[in-house]
């Protein structure tokens, strides 16, 4: 993809854009590249070597904790209330719908694509001309919805080149069943986004058919065995992006990689969701940085903001009332989608990922909603748990403790569930 997309220019060092007609895409480039420096140099939390546990030349263990620190946890809400008063202001600067590049001839998977931040991302992708695969669990939605996107795009004469496949992520076996389909086709693939979750707040904690908690299979587990089998077609198509949206509410999260479906802990909703995402962040800082430069496979996650969606669809009425009043603070699906957009297309996005892993940096590339970088949780830099929820997570999907370095090698995997090869 990036192929496509290089020769848009990369910004100089003078950093003074020469107000081309990429000064929008330059200047949040720019701030990728300041802002990760001075995340390497300031608190020094995940400079290589010096970072919170893990790797060669660690710090001592740290003893295991059950949750949350009080101030980590009153930084992590700080940050949730912060987004919601502030996101308007600091995001003002971004054009509404983020203007994208030509995108023909790169094919994108997108993970609920019938509601919400999805629904925006697919439609936007397909109208700046991408191969969209919308997986998603209604397929007679989605393809109402294309039509419904060909008509109002019937001006231009181009038809658009989108498509559905069914995925559901409460199922694993479904989740192997779509990506042997995709492999099967040994075609290339650009760009993962994996955007479906769910936020079932109030409501009582359920388990998956597969024994998972559901926000973290539906949020965490599910995306984390599609990007895993998919791996095969990324490499085809690499330079290639797996693209996690993901939540502020990863700050008042904790995993404990021996309890990810939460039972032994006590179960809140809030608590599933805020978990489920810092577990996708902790996965994703350690494919990031598993998966060899030479792969050309890089991994993002992206911040939406707090948008207006579906997603509160299981608050008590009179709060999805509320929700639905205060526009002014809440983002529309189309404001909400442009983090991950951004991270699905700009171009300076690889450089700044392999910027971060040739760094060491602990965690992955992390899009606020703004198109800032964004640093992640204290926790989340933890390398120690992270390293556990790797290992716990390819457990939890039935995968083998080798088996990205099988895939990247173009070796079979074997997973538990589909009772198929991955490839
Ligand atoms: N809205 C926010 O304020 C906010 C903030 C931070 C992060 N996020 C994240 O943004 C992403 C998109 O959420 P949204 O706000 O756009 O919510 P949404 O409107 O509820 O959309 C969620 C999408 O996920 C799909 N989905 C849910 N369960 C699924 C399953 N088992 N299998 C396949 N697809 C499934 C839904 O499909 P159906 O249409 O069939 O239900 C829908 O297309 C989520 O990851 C969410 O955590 C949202």
């Amino acid at each position: 993809m990036a192929g496509e997309l290089r020769h848009r220019r990369v910004p100089s060092s003078d950093g003074d854009g020469d107000g081309d007609e990429d000064e929008g895409v330059v200047a949040s480039s720019q701030r990728l590249h300041s802002a990760s420096s001075s995340a390497a140099d300031g608190n020094g939390k995940g400079k290589a070597g010096t970072s919170s546990g893990g790797g060669e030349g660690a710090e001592p263990r740290r003893e295991k904790r059950d949750a949350l620190g009080w101030l980590e946890w009153g930084r992590g809400w700080m940050a949730v209330v912060g987004e919601f008063l502030f996101q308007r202001i600091a995001a003002s600067h971004l054009a509404n719908p983020l203007e994208l590049p030509p995108l023909d001839g790169v094919s994108i998977v997108v993970t609920g694509a019938t509601s919400g931040i999805g629904l925006q991302i697919a439609r936007q992708l397909a109208l700046a001309g991408a191969h969209v695969v919308m997986a998603v669990r209604r397929p007679k939605v989605a393809q109402d919805l294309i039509q419904k996107w060909q008509n109002e795009n019937s001006e231009t004469g181009r038809p658009l080149n989108a498509e559905v496949m069914e995925l559901d992520l409460l199922s694993l076996d479904s989740v192997v069943k779509f990506a042997d389909a995709w492999n099967a086709r040994m075609a290339p693939l650009h760009v993962l986004i994996n955007n479906a979750g769910i936020f079932a707040i109030g409501e009582p904690q359920r388990f998956s058919k597969d024994g998972h908690e559901e926000h973290m299979q539906v949020n965490h587990l599910a995306p984390a065995l599609l990007a895993m089998l998919l791996i095969p077609s990324l490499l085809r198509g690499s330079p290639s992006r797996i693209v996690n949206v993901n939540s502020i509410m990863h700050t008042i999260g904790f995993v404990d990689a021996e309890d990810m479906n939460l039972r032994k802990h006590k179960y809140r909703s809030w608590l599933g969701y805020s978990n489920s995402k810092l577990a996708q962040v902790k996965f994703s800082s350690m494919l990031h940085k598993k998966i060899p430069a030479e792969a050309g496979i890089n991994v993002v996650c992206a911040s939406p903001g707090i948008v207006d969606t579906n997603v509160a669809r299981d608050l008590p009425k009179i709060v999805v009332a509320a929700y639905h009043l205060i526009p002014y603070f809440i983002f529309d699906a189309q404001e909400g989608c442009r983090s991950a957009l951004f991270a699905a297309s700009d171009p300076q996005v690889p450089e700044y990922c392999e910027m971060l892993k040739s760094e060491d940096w602990p965690v992955c590339a992390c899009i606020n909603y703004d198109c800032n970088p964004m640093n992640a949780s204290e926790e989340a830099h933890n390398l120690e748990t992270s390293q556990l929820v790797w290992e716990k997570t390819l457990e939890m999907i039935g995968l083998p403790p080798d088996a990205l370095e099988k895939l990247i090698a173009g070796e079979t995997v074997q997973c538990r569930y589909g009772q198929q090869e991955a490839e």
